[in-house]
């Protein structure tokens, strides 16, 4: 399989100048590499998660295809679709919510960040949490897992998720795949150029700072009327200026050969004046994003062409999804009567593991008991008269391995005992 890369943007917003440079350019362009196999979509279902305005999310979702496509996607090379157009996604969250520890869910930060925000305003800590903010992780593993993507390039907001998503893909494979990996581990990619490129006031360019340049919308006039709000020092034309640590000099090396980067800033030491930069930069950008934009307002214009890409990227999403999962229903059991072969199959295997077991005798008390891989018994517990403490007892001993006060008897060889404990502790 050749190499996979995959990203979503959420669609509740339009792009910015700092989604292109950080996001859409990279991506476009690595996925001319050759042995790349890239996937980029509208990540409309985690829309849904922040925003309940119906127009926005519809209007936001064909802005951002049709940014993709105008940035120079290759369409026939990449396969880019929206998120709600695969069924699949959806069914693969629930397999996936099914093997996922709340635990870990309650130390997402976007949760965290709701739940302090809530406590902060004195409201109950779950006022603001939807279940689908709580699951949003989940959503997002089974985006990537489902297209077993091998990098994710993302902003380092996202890196959480990204290593959420490689628990539960682990967890999975261990659950279910009797030996077989069905998922790949994700890797996130952050960029560092990702994190860079400076809005207006020369923090971080971000719709939450309202600082940005916008990418197509509104036109060269918007662009225009933003540049010229770049904060600046107040030096007058004609004083030299330091080019150094300039929001509007970092936005004119986004779009820069060296050698013009070089020559702007000797301009700017010569005393080349703040407005006249503004507007050498305003011609820079758009000379770049001129002939996008004008790709970008065509496909605007004609939904009906832009639907069709989408369509037919979704098709080429699907070929991929549907197979997959069906084998992963029959992995965990939802499987059409008529499939008895992989029930046999998975029970031979699933004897190549140790197992612990609990039961309740006749004497109303609760045991457990250690079986190696081929049945052999190794450890026997004494009676508990909870069924929770035998239960605590089994999740110790998966963890620590035989503690010297386990309350056990010792049935099986030290070595055949510690080799059936370390397989749970390789969990
Ligand atoms: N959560 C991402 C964001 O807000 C968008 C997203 C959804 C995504 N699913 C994804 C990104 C899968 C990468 C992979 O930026």
């Amino acid at each position: 399989m050749s190499h996979r890369v995959l990203t979503g943007i959420t669609t509740t917003g339009t792009l910015h100048l700092g989604n292109y440079v950080g996001a859409i350019r990279p991506a476009v362009a690595a996925s001319r590499a050759p042995g790349v196999e890239s996937f980029f979509f509208m990540a409309d279902f985690h829309a849904l998660i922040k925003c309940d305005e119906p127009d926005r999310i519809a209007r936001s979702s064909r802005a951002i295809a049709a940014t993709w496509v105008a940035a120079g996607l290759d369409t026939d090379r990449v396969t880019l679709y929206r998120q709600s157009d695969i069924p699949e996604i959806p069914e693969l969250t629930w397999l996936l919510t099914c093997v996922t520890a709340k635990g870990q869910m309650n130390r997402a930060h976007a949760y965290k960040a709701a739940v302090d925000a809530a406590v902060a305003a004195g409201e109950d800590p779950d006022a603001n949490v939807s279940m689908g903010l709580f699951s949003y992780p989940v959503l997002m593993a089974a985006d990537i897992l489902m297209f077993n993507a091998h990098q994710v390039p993302v902003g380092k907001d996202q890196v959480q998720h990204i290593e959420m998503a490689r628990d539960v893909a682990q967890r999975f494979n261990h659950l279910f795949g009797q030996g077989r990996e069905f998922f790949v581990l994700p890797e996130a990619v952050t960029d560092t150029e990702m994190e860079l490129l400076p809005g207006l006031d020369g923090r971080k360019m971000s719709k939450s700072y309202d600082n940005v340049v916008p990418l197509f919308e509104g036109g060269a006039k918007a662009l225009k009327e933003a540049i010229a709000r770049v904060v600046t020092d107040s030096k007058l034309p004609g004083e030299p200026k330091d080019p150094e640590g300039q929001a509007l000099v970092t936005l004119y090396d986004a779009f820069a050969t060296p050698e013009q980067r070089a020559a702007f800033r000797t301009a700017l030491r010569d005393g080349l004046g703040w407005g006249d930069a503004k507007q050498q930069l305003v011609q820079l950008i758009e000379a770049h994003v001129g002939p996008m934009r004008a790709r970008y307002d065509a496909l605007m214009a004609n939904p009906a062409e832009l639907e069709a890409i989408l369509q037919a990227g979704a098709a080429k999403a699907r070929a991929i999804a549907a197979p997959f999962l069906k084998t992963l229903r029959e992995a965990v059991g939802l499987r059409p009567y008529t499939s008895t072969a992989a029930t046999t199959q998975a029970k031979a295997d699933k004897a190549a593991l140790p197992v612990f077991k609990q039961y309740r005798e006749a004497d109303g008390k609760f045991y457990f008991k250690l079986l190696s891989a081929d049945g052999a018994l190794l450890l026997q517990s004494h009676a508990f008269e909870q069924g929770r403490d035998a239960g605590q007892w089994v999740a110790r001993l998966k963890r620590e391995g035989l503690v010297a006060d386990a309350p056990v008897a010792r049935e099986g060889t030290e070595a055949d005992i510690a080799a059936a404990l370390a397989a749970f502790q390789a969990e």
